[in-house]
């Protein structure tokens, strides 16, 4: 059955452990975006407020590094506590640097995820589909909730999964996802489906989320 990753960027931050509470016992990941106002034009959280999230739950923990220099910080969310770190392909500097990471997120434990945005192709992941764990397809340009799902993404998830043979990562799909965009990424593929908005606005979340499914 498809994983269901609530995305906490939509969730309302002065009252973070109640929204938690409201989700976390009918979902199995919880999506974290950590945005820096350089690799997007807007600004989230960092890793301390992920490592009292960790506390409060016993979801897999998703983080989804939005930020320049993923090599820099990645220790952080390891000690903060993270099941996994998704990082951008368009972050880094070059293959080894990608290489390394994943290498390094292993060595700690950790399950390493590659990210694209809409405009970069599949094909820029082959060389790295052995070793990671999660690819990221992004259907929205990264930056804010609330956008609308670009249908781009259905062609990648299928490229994936044809892709997939014997490997074992996971598809996770990320942006203006709802009932119908969701039902179009299972259908392409998608294993894990993260949703903002569409979970944390509305009135009923676990029929929200049961509805994605
Ligand atoms: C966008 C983030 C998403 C965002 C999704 O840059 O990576 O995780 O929170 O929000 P919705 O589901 O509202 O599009
Ligand atoms: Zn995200």
């Amino acid at each position: 059955m498809v994983k269901i990753a609530p995305s906490v960027l939509s969730a309302n931050f002065a009252n973070l452990q109640k929204d938690i509470d409201s989700i976390k016992d009918y979902v199995e990941y919880i999506h974290y975006d950590v945005m820096d106002g350089h690799f997007v034009p807007n600004i989230s959280f960092g890793y301390s407020i992920l490592n009292d999230l960790s506390q409060i739950c016993d979801n897999y923990l998703d983080v989804h590094l939005m930020i320049s220099d993923p090599l820099k910080y990645a220790q952080n969310f390891i000690d903060a506590g993270t099941n996994l770190i998704t990082f951008h392909y368009e972050a880094m500097q070059n293959v080894d640097d990608i290489q390394y990471l994943i290498t390094y997120l292993h060595e700690h434990h950790v399950d390493a995820g590659i990210s694209i945005k809409p405009d970069t192709p599949v094909d820029v992941l082959l060389p790295f589909l052995d070793e990671i764990d999660l690819v990221l397809v992004m259907s929205v340009e990264p930056g804010f909730g609330g956008q609308s799902f670009m249908p781009l993404a259905l062609d990648k998830i299928q490229q994936l999964k044809d892709l997939r043979h014997d490997r074992n990562y996971l598809i996770e799909v990320d942006g203006g996802i709802n009932e119908e965009t969701g039902k179009l990424c299972i259908d392409a593929g998608a294993d894990v489906l993260v949703a903002g908005s569409y979970i944390f606005k509305a009135d009923d979340r676990k029929q929200a989320i049961e509805a994605l499914r």
